[in-house]
């Protein structure tokens, strides 16, 4: 089965991983590829630069959010919460319509330290 991963974190990395071991196609998606591809640094919590996790993955595919929701039949989110509807919004409907979306994401605000707290109040 064919499943869209959107975002490159930590989360996004460990689904599609396992979603490959189980022999699906995977693509994982992120907002920029040559971007993501070039970052050399650790992230902040301490995780691979993505291309050095991504040659120990070649199975896994990169693309845009937009590329990624429209190669899925499933679809994950995983992007940060606070901008998934923001990326979600970027995609064609045509590319959605019809498709199962499991959300992983929280809406964390990181502005005031750790541990973080809830940007969105009910
Ligand atoms: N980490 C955990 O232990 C954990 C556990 C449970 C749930 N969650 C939730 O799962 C989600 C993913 O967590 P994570 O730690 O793997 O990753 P994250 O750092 O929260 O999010 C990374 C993803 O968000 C995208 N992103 C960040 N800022 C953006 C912006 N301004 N516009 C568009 N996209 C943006 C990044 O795009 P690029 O690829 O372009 O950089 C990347 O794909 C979060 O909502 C988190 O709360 C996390």
């Amino acid at each position: 089965m064919k499943f869209g991963v959107l975002g490159t974190g930590i989360v996004g990395r460990t689904l599609a991983t396992k979603l490959a071991e189980c022999n699906h196609e995977v693509m994982l998606g992120t907002r920029d590829v040559t971007t993501t591809l070039a970052r050399t640094q650790l992230d902040v919590w301490s995780n691979l630069p993505f291309h050095e996790w991504k040659e120990q993955h070649s199975e896994i595919q990169l693309g845009t959010f937009a590329q990624t929701a429209a190669h899925g039949e499933i679809l994950l989110n995983a992007t940060a919460g606070n901008v998934s509807l923001e990326v979600l919004q970027t995609m064609s409907i045509d590319d959605l319509n019809g498709k199962t979306l499991i959300d992983t994401a929280n809406p964390l605000d990181f502005s005031h330290g750790f541990p973080p707290s809830l940007s969105f109040h009910g």
